[in-house]
Protein backbone atom coordinates (compact mmCIF):
# COMPACT_ATOMS: atom_id res chain seq x y z
CA UNK A 1 0.00 0.00 0.00
CA UNK A 2 2.53 2.75 1.10
CA UNK A 3 6.21 1.98 0.24
CA UNK A 4 9.47 4.19 0.58
CA UNK A 5 12.42 3.17 -1.74
CA UNK A 6 16.19 4.39 -1.21
CA UNK A 7 14.42 7.93 0.46
CA UNK A 8 16.89 10.26 1.10
CA UNK A 9 15.91 13.66 2.74
CA UNK A 10 18.62 16.51 4.15
CA UNK A 11 18.45 19.84 5.31
CA UNK A 12 21.00 22.25 4.82
CA UNK A 13 23.32 23.00 7.66
CA UNK A 14 24.83 25.73 8.86
CA UNK A 15 28.57 25.24 7.27
CA UNK A 16 27.09 24.66 4.08
CA UNK A 17 27.41 20.97 5.14
CA UNK A 18 24.05 19.10 4.54
CA UNK A 19 22.23 17.45 7.31
CA UNK A 20 21.96 13.75 6.18
CA UNK A 21 18.30 13.40 8.43
CA UNK A 22 17.26 10.28 6.32
CA UNK A 23 19.49 8.20 4.70
CA UNK A 24 18.55 4.84 2.30
CA UNK A 25 15.52 4.32 4.49
CA UNK A 26 13.13 1.66 2.74
CA UNK A 27 10.06 -0.07 4.09
CA UNK A 28 6.96 -1.31 2.71
CA UNK A 29 3.25 -0.94 4.67
CA UNK A 30 0.51 -2.94 3.69
CA UNK A 31 -2.97 -2.23 3.59
CA UNK A 32 -4.68 -1.55 6.68
CA UNK A 33 -1.66 -2.13 9.01
CA UNK A 34 0.01 -0.46 11.77
CA UNK A 35 3.63 0.40 10.64
CA UNK A 36 5.88 2.67 13.73
CA UNK A 37 9.33 4.45 13.11
CA UNK A 38 10.98 4.05 16.29
CA UNK A 39 14.09 5.41 17.78
CA UNK A 40 15.83 8.13 19.57
CA UNK A 41 15.42 11.70 19.37
CA UNK A 42 16.88 13.10 16.21
CA UNK A 43 17.10 9.90 13.99
CA UNK A 44 15.09 10.99 11.81
CA UNK A 45 11.26 9.73 12.01
CA UNK A 46 9.67 13.26 11.70
CA UNK A 47 12.26 13.68 8.66
CA UNK A 48 10.50 10.48 6.82
CA UNK A 49 7.22 10.90 8.08
CA UNK A 50 7.40 14.56 6.60
CA UNK A 51 8.74 13.20 3.62
CA UNK A 52 5.76 11.04 2.73
CA UNK A 53 3.50 13.52 3.88
CA UNK A 54 5.05 15.76 1.02
CA UNK A 55 6.23 18.66 3.87
CA UNK A 56 9.72 17.95 2.75
CA UNK A 57 10.82 17.52 -0.76
CA UNK A 58 13.58 14.37 -0.27
CA UNK A 59 17.06 14.57 -2.23
CA UNK A 60 16.24 10.45 -3.94
CA UNK A 61 14.27 8.10 -4.09
CA UNK A 62 10.54 6.96 -4.25
CA UNK A 63 7.15 7.17 -2.24
CA UNK A 64 4.18 5.79 -3.92
CA UNK A 65 0.59 5.22 -1.95
CA UNK A 66 -2.29 2.32 -3.36
CA UNK A 67 0.56 2.24 -6.60
CA UNK A 68 0.30 5.72 -6.88
CA UNK A 69 3.42 8.20 -7.20
CA UNK A 70 3.84 10.55 -5.05
CA UNK A 71 7.62 11.52 -5.41
CA UNK A 72 9.82 10.23 -7.71
CA UNK A 73 13.02 11.54 -7.67
CA UNK A 74 14.29 10.00 -10.75
CA UNK A 75 10.69 10.52 -12.56
CA UNK A 76 10.82 14.09 -11.52
CA UNK A 77 7.23 13.77 -9.84
CA UNK A 78 6.41 15.49 -6.98
CA UNK A 79 2.39 15.38 -5.47
CA UNK A 80 1.39 18.55 -3.34
CA UNK A 81 0.52 18.03 0.12
CA UNK A 82 -2.98 18.56 -0.35
CA UNK A 83 -3.28 16.61 -2.98
CA UNK A 84 -2.02 13.57 -1.23
CA UNK A 85 -5.18 13.03 0.79
CA UNK A 86 -4.00 11.86 3.70
CA UNK A 87 -4.32 11.92 7.88
CA UNK A 88 -1.99 13.61 9.97
CA UNK A 89 -0.93 14.39 13.32
CA UNK A 90 1.98 16.25 14.06
CA UNK A 91 4.07 16.82 16.97
CA UNK A 92 3.07 20.53 16.98
CA UNK A 93 -0.70 20.20 16.19
CA UNK A 94 -2.67 23.13 15.14
CA UNK A 95 -6.15 23.27 15.99
CA UNK A 96 -8.89 25.88 14.78
CA UNK A 97 -9.80 28.68 17.55
CA UNK A 98 -12.49 29.66 16.92
CA UNK A 99 -14.77 26.49 16.61
CA UNK A 100 -15.64 24.17 19.36
CA UNK A 101 -14.80 20.72 19.54
CA UNK A 102 -17.41 19.24 17.84
CA UNK A 103 -17.07 21.72 14.81
CA UNK A 104 -12.92 21.59 14.80
CA UNK A 105 -13.72 17.64 14.37
CA UNK A 106 -16.45 17.53 11.97
CA UNK A 107 -14.77 20.38 9.62
CA UNK A 108 -12.62 17.85 7.21
CA UNK A 109 -16.24 16.34 6.89
CA UNK A 110 -17.82 19.38 6.31
CA UNK A 111 -15.24 20.91 3.77
CA UNK A 112 -14.58 16.98 1.75
CA UNK A 113 -15.74 16.75 -1.95
CA UNK A 114 -18.30 13.09 -1.78
CA UNK A 115 -21.04 15.25 0.83
CA UNK A 116 -22.13 13.85 3.86
CA UNK A 117 -25.73 13.82 5.79
CA UNK A 118 -25.96 16.01 9.04
CA UNK A 119 -26.54 12.77 10.50
CA UNK A 120 -23.85 10.45 9.18
CA UNK A 121 -21.10 13.80 9.99
CA UNK A 122 -22.73 13.91 13.82
CA UNK A 123 -22.85 10.05 13.57
CA UNK A 124 -18.75 9.72 13.15
CA UNK A 125 -17.65 12.89 15.01
CA UNK A 126 -19.29 11.82 17.88
CA UNK A 127 -17.84 7.91 17.61
CA UNK A 128 -14.07 9.47 17.29
CA UNK A 129 -14.89 12.14 19.90
CA UNK A 130 -15.62 9.22 22.16
CA UNK A 131 -12.78 6.91 21.36
CA UNK A 132 -10.78 9.72 22.29
CA UNK A 133 -12.72 10.80 25.45
CA UNK A 134 -13.58 14.03 24.32
CA UNK A 135 -17.20 13.09 23.59
CA UNK A 136 -18.07 15.29 26.94
CA UNK A 137 -16.28 18.13 26.01
CA UNK A 138 -17.88 18.41 22.43
CA UNK A 139 -19.38 22.09 22.88
CA UNK A 140 -16.20 23.50 24.95
CA UNK A 141 -14.38 26.03 22.43
CA UNK A 142 -10.89 24.11 21.25
CA UNK A 143 -8.93 26.89 22.96
CA UNK A 144 -10.22 26.84 26.32
CA UNK A 145 -8.54 22.72 26.49
CA UNK A 146 -5.82 21.56 27.95
CA UNK A 147 -2.39 20.72 25.78
CA UNK A 148 -3.09 16.68 26.09
CA UNK A 149 -6.88 17.27 24.95
CA UNK A 150 -5.80 19.43 22.55
CA UNK A 151 -3.85 16.68 21.22
CA UNK A 152 -6.51 14.31 21.52
CA UNK A 153 -8.38 16.69 19.32
CA UNK A 154 -5.72 16.89 16.60
CA UNK A 155 -6.02 12.82 16.70
CA UNK A 156 -9.98 13.07 16.09
CA UNK A 157 -9.66 15.18 13.42
CA UNK A 158 -7.29 13.30 11.23
CA UNK A 159 -9.53 9.82 12.14
CA UNK A 160 -12.64 11.48 11.15
CA UNK A 161 -11.70 11.20 7.85
CA UNK A 162 -11.02 7.80 7.98
CA UNK A 163 -8.00 8.57 5.46
CA UNK A 164 -6.04 6.39 3.03
CA UNK A 165 -3.01 6.79 4.79
CA UNK A 166 -2.88 7.92 8.53
CA UNK A 167 0.57 9.61 9.37
CA UNK A 168 0.96 9.96 13.34
CA UNK A 169 3.92 11.65 14.40
CA UNK A 170 4.42 11.09 18.37
CA UNK A 171 0.42 11.53 18.86
CA UNK A 172 0.26 10.56 22.68
CA UNK A 173 3.13 12.28 23.76
CA UNK A 174 1.41 15.07 25.89
CA UNK A 175 -0.71 12.74 27.74
CA UNK A 176 -0.39 11.47 31.50
CA UNK A 177 0.60 7.78 31.79
CA UNK A 178 -2.83 6.39 32.34
CA UNK A 179 -4.41 8.61 29.87
CA UNK A 180 -1.64 7.73 27.25
CA UNK A 181 -1.99 3.91 27.76
CA UNK A 182 -5.76 4.02 27.06
CA UNK A 183 -5.84 6.10 24.21
CA UNK A 184 -3.47 3.66 22.91
CA UNK A 185 -5.67 1.08 23.28
CA UNK A 186 -8.28 2.99 21.67
CA UNK A 187 -6.40 4.28 19.06
CA UNK A 188 -5.20 0.14 18.24
CA UNK A 189 -8.96 -0.80 18.27
CA UNK A 190 -9.81 2.24 15.68
CA UNK A 191 -7.18 1.41 13.57
CA UNK A 192 -7.52 -2.37 12.87
CA UNK A 193 -11.56 -1.78 13.23
CA UNK A 194 -11.61 0.62 10.42
CA UNK A 195 -8.69 -0.77 8.65
CA UNK A 196 -6.35 2.56 8.81
CA UNK A 197 -3.38 2.11 6.92
CA UNK A 198 -0.83 3.98 9.23
CA UNK A 199 2.70 5.48 9.73
CA UNK A 200 3.15 6.02 13.38
CA UNK A 201 6.34 7.83 15.12
CA UNK A 202 7.36 7.20 18.68
CA UNK A 203 10.88 6.86 20.73
CA UNK A 204 8.98 5.23 23.04
CA UNK A 205 9.89 1.91 22.79
CA UNK A 206 6.80 0.19 25.16
CA UNK A 207 4.59 2.29 22.79
CA UNK A 208 6.01 0.63 19.99
CA UNK A 209 5.42 -2.89 21.07
CA UNK A 210 2.05 -2.73 22.03
CA UNK A 211 0.36 -0.65 18.95
CA UNK A 212 2.37 -2.02 15.75
CA UNK A 213 2.39 -4.92 12.96
CA UNK A 214 5.54 -3.77 12.12
CA UNK A 215 8.35 -1.94 13.60
CA UNK A 216 11.43 0.11 12.22
CA UNK A 217 13.69 0.87 14.10
CA UNK A 218 16.03 4.02 13.06
CA UNK A 219 19.42 5.19 14.47
CA UNK A 220 21.24 7.97 12.69
CA UNK A 221 18.81 8.58 9.87
CA UNK A 222 18.90 4.68 9.35
CA UNK A 223 16.74 1.91 9.65
CA UNK A 224 18.50 -0.60 11.46
CA UNK A 225 16.06 -3.29 11.89
CA UNK A 226 12.31 -4.01 10.89
CA UNK A 227 10.20 -6.71 12.23
CA UNK A 228 7.42 -7.25 13.98
CA UNK A 229 7.37 -6.33 17.78
CA UNK A 230 8.18 -9.90 19.07
CA UNK A 231 11.08 -10.08 16.56
CA UNK A 232 12.67 -6.17 17.25
CA UNK A 233 12.30 -7.75 21.07
CA UNK A 234 13.55 -11.27 21.03
CA UNK A 235 15.60 -11.40 17.83
CA UNK A 236 17.67 -7.57 17.86
CA UNK A 237 19.91 -8.10 14.91
CA UNK A 238 22.44 -5.31 16.46
CA UNK A 239 23.63 -4.14 19.56
CA UNK A 240 21.92 -0.86 19.38
CA UNK A 241 18.27 -2.21 18.65
CA UNK A 242 18.84 -4.54 21.66
CA UNK A 243 19.85 -1.71 23.92
CA UNK A 244 16.75 0.50 22.38
CA UNK A 245 14.00 -1.34 22.67
CA UNK A 246 13.68 -2.42 26.42
CA UNK A 247 16.66 -3.32 29.14
CA UNK A 248 18.73 -5.89 28.77
CA UNK A 249 22.24 -7.60 30.36
CA UNK A 250 24.81 -7.80 27.65
CA UNK A 251 27.77 -10.14 28.18
CA UNK A 252 31.30 -10.29 25.83
CA UNK A 253 31.34 -13.96 24.35
CA UNK A 254 33.24 -15.97 21.58
CA UNK A 255 31.50 -18.25 19.09
CA UNK A 256 33.02 -22.01 20.29
CA UNK A 257 31.03 -23.78 17.83
CA UNK A 258 27.64 -24.30 15.58
CA UNK A 259 25.39 -26.93 17.09
CA UNK A 260 24.02 -26.33 13.00
CA UNK A 261 20.49 -26.61 12.32
CA UNK A 262 18.94 -25.30 15.51
CA UNK A 263 20.01 -21.85 15.26
CA UNK A 264 22.02 -22.35 18.80
CA UNK A 265 25.60 -22.43 19.38
CA UNK A 266 27.83 -22.60 21.77
CA UNK A 267 30.51 -19.28 23.08
CA UNK A 268 32.49 -19.02 25.48
CA UNK A 269 31.81 -16.25 28.41
CA UNK A 270 34.06 -14.95 31.51
CA UNK A 271 31.54 -17.14 33.22
CA UNK A 272 31.63 -20.18 31.78
CA UNK A 273 30.48 -21.84 28.62
CA UNK A 274 26.87 -21.39 27.33
CA UNK A 275 24.55 -22.33 24.75
CA UNK A 276 22.85 -19.31 23.00
CA UNK A 277 20.71 -18.30 19.65
CA UNK A 278 22.73 -17.89 16.71
CA UNK A 279 20.26 -15.26 14.44
CA UNK A 280 22.87 -15.69 11.88
CA UNK A 281 25.75 -17.73 10.49
CA UNK A 282 28.40 -16.88 13.23
CA UNK A 283 31.52 -18.60 12.15
CA UNK A 284 34.30 -19.80 15.06
CA UNK A 285 35.55 -17.51 17.17
CA UNK A 286 33.70 -14.74 16.20
CA UNK A 287 33.54 -11.89 18.78
CA UNK A 288 30.25 -11.81 19.84
CA UNK A 289 27.61 -9.74 22.77
CA UNK A 290 24.88 -12.26 24.20
CA UNK A 291 21.72 -10.11 25.29
CA UNK A 292 19.86 -11.40 27.97
CA UNK A 293 16.93 -9.42 29.36
CA UNK A 294 16.52 -9.24 33.06
CA UNK A 295 12.63 -10.71 32.76
CA UNK A 296 14.29 -13.66 31.36
CA UNK A 297 17.06 -14.63 34.18
CA UNK A 298 14.73 -16.77 37.00
CA UNK A 299 16.47 -16.53 40.50
CA UNK A 300 16.54 -19.14 42.64
CA UNK A 301 18.07 -19.72 46.21
CA UNK A 302 18.42 -23.72 45.73
CA UNK A 303 21.48 -24.87 42.72
CA UNK A 304 18.95 -25.73 40.17
CA UNK A 305 19.30 -29.43 38.21
CA UNK A 306 21.82 -29.65 35.30
CA UNK A 307 18.78 -29.26 32.47
CA UNK A 308 18.98 -29.56 28.38
CA UNK A 309 18.27 -25.44 27.04
CA UNK A 310 18.93 -23.63 30.10
CA UNK A 311 21.77 -22.03 31.25
CA UNK A 312 22.96 -21.49 34.89
CA UNK A 313 25.57 -18.83 35.83
CA UNK A 314 25.70 -18.24 39.63
CA UNK A 315 26.72 -14.92 41.64
CA UNK A 316 26.22 -12.79 44.88
CA UNK A 317 23.37 -10.73 45.31
CA UNK A 318 24.65 -7.06 44.66
CA UNK A 319 21.79 -5.01 45.54
CA UNK A 320 18.50 -4.79 44.74
CA UNK A 321 15.41 -1.92 44.31
CA UNK A 322 11.88 -2.28 44.64
CA UNK A 323 9.96 -1.27 41.99
CA UNK A 324 5.88 -2.69 43.34
CA UNK A 325 5.37 -5.23 41.08
CA UNK A 326 8.38 -6.77 40.82
CA UNK A 327 11.76 -6.55 42.17
CA UNK A 328 15.37 -5.70 39.91
CA UNK A 329 18.33 -7.53 41.72
CA UNK A 330 21.84 -6.78 40.84
CA UNK A 331 23.41 -9.82 40.62
CA UNK A 332 27.50 -9.81 40.58
CA UNK A 333 29.91 -12.48 38.72
CA UNK A 334 32.89 -11.54 38.20
CA UNK A 335 33.88 -8.27 36.97
CA UNK A 336 30.67 -7.81 35.56
CA UNK A 337 26.97 -6.76 37.29
CA UNK A 338 23.15 -8.67 35.66
CA UNK A 339 20.09 -6.86 36.03
CA UNK A 340 17.36 -9.77 37.06
CA UNK A 341 13.86 -9.00 37.59
CA UNK A 342 12.29 -11.39 40.21
CA UNK A 343 9.21 -11.45 42.03
CA UNK A 344 8.66 -9.27 45.25
CA UNK A 345 8.86 -12.42 47.26
CA UNK A 346 12.30 -13.35 46.44
CA UNK A 347 14.00 -12.19 49.45
CA UNK A 348 17.79 -13.11 49.63
CA UNK A 349 20.13 -10.68 51.10
CA UNK A 350 22.42 -8.83 49.36
CA UNK A 351 25.99 -10.44 49.47
CA UNK A 352 24.39 -14.14 49.35
CA UNK A 353 25.17 -16.45 46.94
CA UNK A 354 21.99 -16.83 43.76
CA UNK A 355 21.36 -18.88 40.90
CA UNK A 356 20.91 -17.23 37.51
CA UNK A 357 18.59 -19.84 35.45
CA UNK A 358 18.53 -18.44 31.59
CA UNK A 359 16.83 -20.33 28.64
CA UNK A 360 18.65 -20.71 25.66
CA UNK A 361 16.74 -19.21 23.06
CA UNK A 362 16.35 -16.34 25.47
CA UNK A 363 20.16 -15.63 25.67
CA UNK A 364 20.48 -13.84 22.04
CA UNK A 365 23.74 -13.61 19.87
CA UNK A 366 24.83 -10.36 18.16
CA UNK A 367 27.83 -9.38 16.27
CA UNK A 368 30.26 -7.42 18.03
CA UNK A 369 30.18 -4.41 15.61
N1 LIG B 1 14.20 22.05 9.56
C1 LIG B 1 15.37 21.51 9.84
N2 LIG B 1 16.54 22.11 9.48
C2 LIG B 1 17.75 21.56 9.73
N3 LIG B 1 17.90 20.39 10.38
C3 LIG B 1 16.81 19.75 10.78
C4 LIG B 1 15.49 20.27 10.54
N4 LIG B 1 14.60 19.39 11.06
C5 LIG B 1 15.32 18.40 11.59
N5 LIG B 1 16.65 18.59 11.43
C6 LIG B 1 17.74 17.67 11.85
O1 LIG B 1 17.54 16.43 11.20
C7 LIG B 1 17.79 15.35 12.08
C8 LIG B 1 16.55 14.48 12.20
O2 LIG B 1 15.51 15.22 12.80
P1 LIG B 1 14.05 14.66 13.03
O3 LIG B 1 13.18 15.81 13.42
O4 LIG B 1 13.66 13.87 11.85
O5 LIG B 1 14.29 13.69 14.28
P2 LIG B 1 13.25 12.81 15.14
O6 LIG B 1 13.69 11.39 15.02
O7 LIG B 1 11.86 13.13 14.75
O8 LIG B 1 13.54 13.30 16.64
P3 LIG B 1 12.55 13.60 17.88
O9 LIG B 1 12.27 12.28 18.53
O10 LIG B 1 13.39 14.48 18.77
O11 LIG B 1 11.34 14.29 17.36
C9 LIG B 1 18.24 15.97 13.39
O12 LIG B 1 19.63 15.97 13.40
C10 LIG B 1 17.69 17.38 13.31
O13 LIG B 1 18.49 18.27 14.06
MG1 LIG C 1 10.31 14.09 15.70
Amino acid sequence: MLSVKALHTEYPGAGGQAIKAAQDVNFEVPEGKLFTLLGPSGCGKTTTLRSIAGLERPRAGEISVGGRVMFSADAGIFVAPNQRNFGMVFQSYAIWPHLNVFQNTAFPLEVRKQKLSRREIEERVMRVLHAVALDELAERDATKLSGGQQQRLALARALVMEPQLLLLDEPLSNLDAKLRERMRFELKRLQRELKLTTVYVTHDQSEALALSHEIAVMNEGRVVQIGSPREIYERPRNRFVADFVGTTNFLDAKVLSAHGGNGHCQVSTPFGTLDVQCGETLGTNTAVVISVRPEDIELTEQAPARAEGINVITGTVHGKAFLGEYLDFQVKVGDSVLLARAHPSLRTPIGEPIHMRMKVEKCVAIPNA
